[in-house]
């Protein structure tokens, strides 16, 4: 069997059935992806459920208060996200009408989307022909082809693009693209990959020359940093005092209470 046949086998057999699959709503195509950006599924399942209660439709989603929104997306981290979320929900309600745009270079140039995520929603909402490469499927592909160029890269980004395309065929677009990141994901694991019940263990580079741990390389993380922020705690008996972070800096417009950041930390 050809590689869509036998990937397209293990995720009828194998998918989580996970309530945005169930969907074909742009919108709640659009709001898992966002989520599910640096948030494993578990966490992120959650907070889909109570944004699409909340806001059952990208419209209700615009007449939202900002601190509303950030207020349901407290938790998940990263919450420029959450604000992106916002500005675009109400750029395609006043700009398209409330009609979520229908092709991938469309959905690409709206805020906080890129071509993973214009690609995950053409490919699944519409049924476009794109790809959709993310950590899992690059991870898998990485492995399978013995592929060394690193990622995140915009080399890396053209190359698995045109691989994706090759090996979809005339899969649907969307089913293939969510089956290559549950295999990702579910099989071909970062860590202790299930290599020995994996339908795809005779033809993969990784495995055969024994690199599983080796592949897919990674581009060096930014170097990190430790800060010492020492926070007062200021209060009365009724009042509280915290301030907005405003500064281009972490935690952008969240709240905290007082501090002074310093070099080492407090004694
Ligand atoms: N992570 C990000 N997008 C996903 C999807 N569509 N299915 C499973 N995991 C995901």
């Amino acid at each position: 069997m050809d590689f869509a046949g036998t990937l397209l086998n293990w995720y009828n057999d194998n998918k989580r059935p996970l309530a945005f699959r169930a969907t074909t709503d742009p919108y709640k195509i659009w709001l898992s992806e966002i989520i599910l950006q640096q948030t494993r599924v578990e966490q992120g399942m959650p907070y889909y459920h109570s944004f699409t209660n909340a806001y059952p439709t990208i419209v209700d989603l615009a007449n939202a208060h900002e601190d509303a929104v950030i207020r349901l997306w407290q938790g998940l981290g990263y919450y420029s996200r959450a604000r992106n979320l916002h500005q675009t929900a109400k750029i395609v309600a006043n700009q398209y009408g409330g009609k979520f745009p229908s092709t991938y270079t469309e959905i690409a140039q709206l805020k906080g989307i890129g071509p993973y995520t214009a690609g995950a929603i053409a490919s699944i909402a519409f049924g476009e022909k794109a790809a959709a490469v993310d950590g899992n499927v690059y991870r898998f592909l990485a492995r399978y082809f013995g592929i060394e160029t690193p990622a995140p890269s915009e080399k890396a980004r053209k190359e698995f693009t045109a691989i994706v395309l090759d090996l979809m065929g005339n899969a649907h677009p969307g089913t293939f693209n969510q089956a290559l990141i549950e295999f990702g994901a579910l099989q071909c694991k970062p860590q202790s990959p299930a290599c020995l019940l994996c339908p795809f263990n005779s033809s993969c580079y990784a495995l055969a020359k024994g690199r599983v741990n080796e592949l897919p390389v990674k581009n060096k993380m930014a170097a990190r940093r430790t800060r010492y922020f020492n926070y007062f705690i200021i209060k009365n008996d009724k009042q509280l005092l915290l301030q907005q972070r405003t500064a281009k800096d972490i935690w952008q417009q969240l709240y905290e209470f007082p501090l002074v950041e310093t070099k080492e930390p407090h004694p």
